[in-house]
């Protein structure tokens, strides 16, 4: 099992672990089982989940003495809003959760930000710990500290930063995940192979490509390298005040991409798009030697992800929703952009017909 501390010594946000490995749950249940202050477990979790896991992640608990319960969400971005946040903070109180409770976020993004978010704000704050069990949760969102619920208006309008106590990062979970599900996280994952660390593209290339291929141990390493890079943003720049905007590579075309689609493409294949667009830019205005943005192509493709906008999806509505982002963000848009793999930046001053012929040469 591989350690990785997360270091936040702050006024609000304390330091805390993340645990990566093939059938940890044993080990976690000894580690929660040490938590004095905490005398008693929720496990939140989805209704897919908690069908495919929830029992066992329970056992693993009780099993060593510790009160548990359950409490499952309908899948889907559809349950991050408030509504749901409303209904399981009244869950909780019928169960007589209370200040020495903790939550357990048992899931995807949807659940470790949903039951982050509440975690934050239940009784003025308990503990929580996320347990992800989607490979993008796993890289991603379960480090950090980001929790919040979508409103009408757009995703993530409401949330706290708030930094969980632990999180247990099984791969066995993914053993169950659908394909469509692991390819996403592999979006993630080779973002942090743009951004940060040009070999763990080859990692990628080499080890994850085709799913009969996958080599468990292989799996392990890359999660643990790409939590380890996440961490380091993090500790720099926890509120996202300006590093941790790195970590949008892709997310800006890939958002509209995504939307555009009527989200008929998924969140990853977006990003993957949303990448290849910005490498594309990168090269458009003379930051990215050309081979780089190829190599980038390359192991995105062969992770099974697209590179190219797909035919069905109008440019006229990217276009449109990239404007909407911008007068979001006031006037400008920050686009995360490449000097070479490994070398971001952020630019505030990409020519809008640059963006608009970068739009038009992806579309298939
Ligand atoms: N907080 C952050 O820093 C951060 C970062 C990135 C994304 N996010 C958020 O994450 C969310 C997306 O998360 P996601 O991609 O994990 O999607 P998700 O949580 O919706 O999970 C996708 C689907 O996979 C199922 N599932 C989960 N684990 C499974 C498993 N092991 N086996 C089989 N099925 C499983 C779920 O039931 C769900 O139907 C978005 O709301 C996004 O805003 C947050």
């Amino acid at each position: 099992m591989n350690r990785i501390r997360v270091h936040l010594e702050h006024k609000t946000s304390n330091s805390y672990d993340v645990h990566i490995g093939r059938d940890i749950l044993d080990r976690m249940g000894l580690i929660l089982a040490k938590i004095a202050m905490v005398n008693r477990y929720i496990i939140v979790t989805d209704t897919v989940v908690d069908a495919l896991h929830g029992e066992r992640v329970a056992a693993v608990l009780q099993k060593l003495g510790l009160k548990v319960d359950r409490m499952s969400i309908p899948p889907g971005e559809a349950s991050k809003d408030i509504r749901t946040v409303l209904e399981t903070a009244e869950r909780l109180t019928a169960l007589g959760a209370d200040r020495s409770s903790a939550l357990i976020a048992l899931g995807g993004g949807v659940v470790g930000d949903l039951a982050g978010f509440l975690a934050s704000i239940y009784m003025r704050g308990i503990p929580c710990i996320q347990v992800p069990t989607t490979l993008m949760a796993q890289v991603d969102s379960s480090i950090g500290g980001k929790t919040g619920v979508d409103t009408v208006a757009g995703k993530n309008l409401l949330g706290t930063f708030y930094q969980p106590l632990g999180v247990f990062i099984d791969t066995a979970f993914l053993d169950t995940l659908p394909e469509r599900g692991y390819r996403d996280g592999m979006a993630e994952i080779v973002k942090y192979g743009a951004i940060e660390q040009p070999e763990l593209l080859d990692r990628v290339a080499e080890g994850l490509g085709k799913a009969e291929n996958r080599d468990p141990a292989i799996l392990e390493e890359i999660i643990t390298a790409s939590c380890r890079i996440k961490k380091g943003i993090v500790e720099i720049d926890e509120k996202e005040k300006g590093l941790r905007r790195i970590l949008n590579f892709g997310h800006t075309v890939g958002h509209a991409v995504e939307a555009a689609s009527d989200y008929a493409l998924s969140h990853g294949e977006s990003v993957s798009v949303g990448m290849a667009a910005g490498a594309a830019l990168s090269v458009r205005l003379g930051y990215l030697p050309a081979e780089d943005r190829e190599r980038l192509v390359a192991v995105l493709k062969g992770v099974g992800l697209p590179t190219m906008i797909p035919g069905g999806i109008s440019r006229e509505r990217i276009l449109s929703h990239l404007k909407t982002d911008k007068k979001k963000t006031g006037s400008v848009i920050h686009f995360v952009l490449l000097k070479k793999l490994g070398i971001p930046f952020l630019n505030g001053g990409v020519p809008e017909k640059s963006v608009t012929e970068t739009v038009e040469a992806l579309t298939a």
